[in-house]
């Protein structure tokens, strides 16, 4: 007897359809499943048959071949569990083979039948929607795999799900409650109130994030780059339900989904020893890496030059495109990488070069080493570098309350629209991304401004990139206050935010 259950595997961060064939037969007693890689294999076989009995149904003593089709198309993980329990229960007429037609199925059975949560599953659930189809998910999945919109069937095990199916159990759609997702968006548990005095800091952050300019702060150990990075998200424009989907369906494949739908911003800080492919992404079977974690987000590399170079080298092409792009057998596989970058650095090896209150020990050349050390290609990318002093202990232990994030964000948030306008039909958003001829177009300034710009520049010994970054920035600086026109002041305030420029010459 030969019974077929759909189910669906995730390849990238896109869902695709699985055919589960089950079929009993006389012969040998025993479960060979072909399709899926050996440790898979046998690990699965291992869980079913126990799930099965313990759920109280007789487990045959007759050959059982499981076939996952396509059989070109990688799968892994524990997703298949389910549907194929079911397949044997189907071939056995234990459920009504056409009922368990109408439903796909995914999750993994632990060994007394409940069932456990897979990853994954909102891009699963976005190809059942594409098919016009229901879906059956162990409870734990429900709320991820409704976000889609479509009839999500949760269940807590073998036996309810085998109830449901031969119609002993009514089991409503699961319904999402919007309300309570809508709540709970937006709201982070850090505020830049929190940060005292550090206006020049807190001002530099505002521009770079006002126009999409990746910024690296410089700093001696307790200035405040870590605390300042982490506050970041909490000034970019609210996340809208679109960017939260687009972050749930990748922390949702690479497992570290919390709850149905992403509610905030992403903020990753992967450690200075991250290889590269935990960084960009890849593997036998592709992963997201840290920069797609962060998509929509804020990507904090913190001891920048402690970074492996080849590791840093391995971001340009994401930061210019927003994307991953991973070769494969099967085709080249996307993974969305949009992130705004904050680095931070020590300004000497060991910390305090130019600090008010310690003494530096390295020499120059150490010093000069230790800067060289970032690869030349992403400091490019870098618009903004700013140096970070740390405050005197009464400036720490004042009472003074600073400016809180929803105000600095209605800034940027304006700042953005205005963006948004200017850019429209371009393909691009941010000031920061505009190309040498858009910079023309609209960045123009007059006499007076190209003067005083060619002598600071001749003065910091700054090339035509160094240039080109200068006016966009005065560009952002110029929209936060909503001037048509870049100004003397917005060029020179831009030209302060180079401080590597100055430093080294
Ligand atoms: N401006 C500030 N306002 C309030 N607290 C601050 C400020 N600056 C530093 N602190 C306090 O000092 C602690 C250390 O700061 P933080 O970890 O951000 O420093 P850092 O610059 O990242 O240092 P490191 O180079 O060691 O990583 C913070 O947790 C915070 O308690
Ligand atoms: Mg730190």
């Amino acid at each position: 007897m030969l019974a077929k259950i759909q189910s669906v595997t995730v390849w990238g961060i896109n869902g695709y359809p699985v055919s589960v064939e089950v079929d009993i037969s006389k012969g040998l007693p025993g479960i060979s499943i072909v399709g899926l890689p050996d440790q898979a294999v046998k690990e699965s076989r291992d869980r079913i048959k126990p799930a099965i009995k313990n759920s109280g149904f007789d487990f045959p003593r007759s050959k059982i071949t499981v076939n996952l089709a396509p059989a070109d198309l990688k799968k892994e993980g524990s997703c298949f569990d389910l549907p194929v329990a079911l397949g044997i229960l189907a071939a056995r007429q234990i459920i009504p083979i056409d009922i368990a037609d109408k439903y796909h199925f995914i999750g993994e059975l632990a060994l007394d039948g409940s069932l456990r949560s897979v990853h994954g599953v909102l891009p699963m659930a976005m190809l059942v929607k594409e098919t016009g189809g229901k879906i059956v998910v162990p409870s734990e999945n429900a709320a991820e795999a409704s976000v889609v919109g479509i009839d999500v069937y949760p269940v807590e095990n073998l036996k309810e799900c085998v109830d449901f199916l031969s119609g002993k159990k009514q089991i409503q759609p699961y319904k999402l409650n919007w309300n309570e997702i809508l709540a709970s968006q937006n709201k982070y548990e850090i505020d830049f109130k929190e940060v005292k005095g550090q206006p020049f800091a807190r001002r530099a952050i505002e521009v770079a994030v006002a126009g999409g300019h990746n910024i690296l702060m410089i700093g001696p150990p307790g200035a405040g780059k870590s605390m300042i990075a982490k506050r970041v998200p909490t000034i970019f424009p609210s996340l809208t339900i679109e960017e939260a989907i687009e972050i749930t369906r990748i922390h949702s494949v690479a497992g570290i989904l919390d709850g149905g739908i992403v509610s905030t911003r992403p903020f990753r800080q992967p450690h200075h020893t991250v290889s590269d492919i935990a960084l960009i992404g890849g593997g036998t079977i592709p992963k997201p890496g840290e920069i797609s974690l962060a998509h929509n987000g804020v990507l904090f590399l913190d001891e920048l030059p402690e970074f492996h170079r080849d590791v840093l080298e391995s971001l340009r092409q994401p930061l210019e495109e927003g994307k991953v792009v991973v070769s494969r057998a099967r085709g080249r596989l996307e993974f969305p990488s949009r992130f705004f970058l904050i680095a931070a650095m020590n300004p000497c090896p060991c910390g305090y070069y130019g600090d008010r209150y310690h003494a530096c020990h390295c020499t120059v050349p150490q010093i000069i080493k230790y800067r060289k050390k970032i690869s030349g290609p992403l400091l490019d990318r870098i618009d903004i570098h700013i140096e970070v002093s740390g405050l005197g202990s009464r400036q720490l232990i004042s009472d003074s309350v600073s400016e809180d994030s929803k105000s600095i964000r209605e800034r940027i948030e304006n700042c953005r629209n205005i963006q948004l306008k200017r850019f429209f039909g371009k393909g691009i958003y941010f000031n920061a991304h505009m190309s040498t001829k858009q910079i023309k177009e609209f960045c123009e300034i007059d006499d007076e401004c190209k003067k005083f710009l060619q002598d600071a520049l001749e003065k910091m010994h700054l090339s035509a990139r160094g240039y080109d970054k200068v006016i966009k920035v005065a560009r952002t600086i110029a929209d936060l206050e909503f001037s048509e026109k870049i100004g003397l002041n917005h060029i020179a305030e831009a030209l302060q935010y180079r401080s590597l420029d100055r430093d080294m010459g």
